[in-house]
C-alpha cells in the first residue's frame, strides 16, 4: 500500500491510512469485522465525505464475504451506512454495493470512479485562478478526503499543476485540525505554496492578505445548492460575501443529495464534548464545561459563487441547475 493512500482492498481485509495520527506517524491499519469499519469511520481514522463512500463500500463488499446469513449482514451494513450520518457519500455508497450482483466489483467501481471524477472536478476547475491567487480553504479535502486526487485540494493543486501558482491560505479546522495536519501536510507534498492560519484569522486574511476565491468541499448538497460541510464554512462564505470574495464548493455528483429540497433536512452530526474540551491531549476547558460540537454547518446556496463538479461548472439559479445535474449523462461510470 503507498504510504498516503487512505484505502486500499487487500483479499480478506479493507487497509486503511489512520489519519488520526498524521502528519506524525504514518500507520496503516486492517479492518476485518463490522466493529472495525464502524469505530474507523466513527473515529475519523477514516474521513472525508467522498473516502468514507469508498472504504464503506469495500467494507460493505468485504461483510457479504465473511457473514453468511442475511439477517446479520443485513444488520452489519446498517451499521456501516449509519456509522456517521452528515455525508450523504456513505450511505449512497452503501446502496450501490448493496444493490450490485458483485459487491466487490461494484465496490471497485466506486473507487476508480472517484479518481476519475476528482481529476474532472481538478480540470473543471483551474479557469477558476488567475496566475498568482490568493486562495482560503477549510478542513481538508485532498487525496486523504477522497481516495483519489481530491475536490477543493485537488482544484488548487491543479491549478497548480497548469502553471497558476496559488498562494494557500489553510484554515486549521478546530477542533479536530484537518486543515493543520492533513490539508497542509498535502499541499506542502504537492509542491504548492501554503500559509496556516488559525481559524478566527480567516476575516483578517480576507481584508489584509488580499484574498481572490476561496474553495471548499461538501459533505452534502440539497437541491437548492445549501450546502453541509465541515463547521465554519458556514462563516467563512459570511465573510466571503462580506468582502466581495467569490464562494466556491468542489463537489462530485455523489455529493448532491437530489431527493432534498433544502438544507435544513440535512442531519448535522454532533460529536463528543472532549474534542473541543481538550486540545493536544491537554484539558483545554473546566471539567464540567457544558461544549456544543456541531461537527458540520450548513451554508445556504445564495452564498455559494459556484459547484465545481465533475460534469462542469454548476452556477445559480441552483433550483434549476442542480437538478440538471442530477440529468446529466453517467460519462464517468467507468468501469462497466
Ligand atoms: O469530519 P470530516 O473530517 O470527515 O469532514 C470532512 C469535510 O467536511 C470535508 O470538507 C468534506 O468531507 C469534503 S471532502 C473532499
Amino acid at each position: 500500500m503507498k504510504a498516503f493512500a487512505p484505502v486500499e482492498w487487500d483479499g480478506d481485509a479493507v487497509l486503511y491510512l489512520d489519519q488520526r495520527l498524521l502528519p506524525h506517524e504514518v500507520r496503516h491499519e486492517r479492518a476485518q469485522t463490522v466493529d472495525d469499519i464502524e469505530s474507523a469511520i466513527r473515529g475519523l481514522a477514516v474521513r472525508g465525505a467522498p473516502c468514507i463512500g469508498v472504504f464503506a463500500a469495500y467494507g460493505t463488499a468485504l461483510l457479504r464475504r465473511t457473514i453468511v446469513d442475511d439477517e446479520g449482514f443485513a444488520r452489519a451494513a446498517r451499521r456501516v451506512r449509519e456509522a456517521r450520518p452528515t455525508a450523504v457519500n456513505l450511505a449512497w455508497a452503501v446502496d450501490r454495493v448493496l444493490a450490485a450482483t458483485d459487491p466487490l466489483e461494484e465496490a471497485r467501481a466506486i473507487h476508480e470512479e472517484q479518481k476519475a471524477i476528482d481529476d474532472a472536478i481538478g480540470a473543471h476547475g483551474i479557469e477558476l485562478f488567475a496566475k498568482g491567487a490568493r486562495v482560503l480553504t477549510h478542513c481538508n479535502t485532498g487525496p486523504l478526503a477522497t481516495g483519489g486526487s481530491g475536490t477543493a485540494l485537488g482544484v488548487i493543486i491543479a491549478a497548480h499543476r497548469a502553471g497558476k501558482r496559488p498562494r494557500v491560505f489553510v484554515d486549521e479546522t478546530r477542533p479536530l485540525l484537518q486543515g493543520s495536519r492533513l490539508n497542509y501536510l498535502e499541499l506542502r507534498m504537492a509542491g504548492v505554496d501554503a500559509v496556516l492560519m488559525v481559524d478566527a484569522a480567516a476575516a483578517v486574511a480576507m481584508k489584509r492578505q488580499r484574498i481572490d476565491l476561496a474553495i471548499v468541499g461538501a459533505d452534502r448538497v440539497a437541491r437548492n445548492g445549501d450546502t453541509a460541510n465541515k463547521i465554519g464554512t458556514y462563516g467563512l462564505a459570511i465573510l466571503a460575501a462580506h468582502h466581495g470574495i467569490p464562494f466556491y464548493v468542489a463537489a462530485p455528483r455523489s455529493t448532491f443529495d437530489f431527493s432534498l429540497e433544502r438544507g435544513d433536512a440535512i442531519p448535522i452530526e454532533e460529536r463528543a464534548a472532549e474534542e473541543v474540551a481538550s486540545f493536544a491531549g491537554t484539558r483545554a476547558a473546566p471539567e464540567d464545561a457544558v461544549v456544543y460540537n456541531p461537527a458540520f454547518d450548513v451554508t445556504p446556496g445564495h452564498l455559494v459563487t459556484a459547484f465545481v463538479t465533475e460534469a462542469g461548472i454548476v452556477r445559480p439559479p441552483y433550483a434549476e441547475t442542480i437538478p440538471n445535474l442530477e440529468m446529466a449523462p453517467e460519462v464517468l461510470r467507468l468501469s462497466r
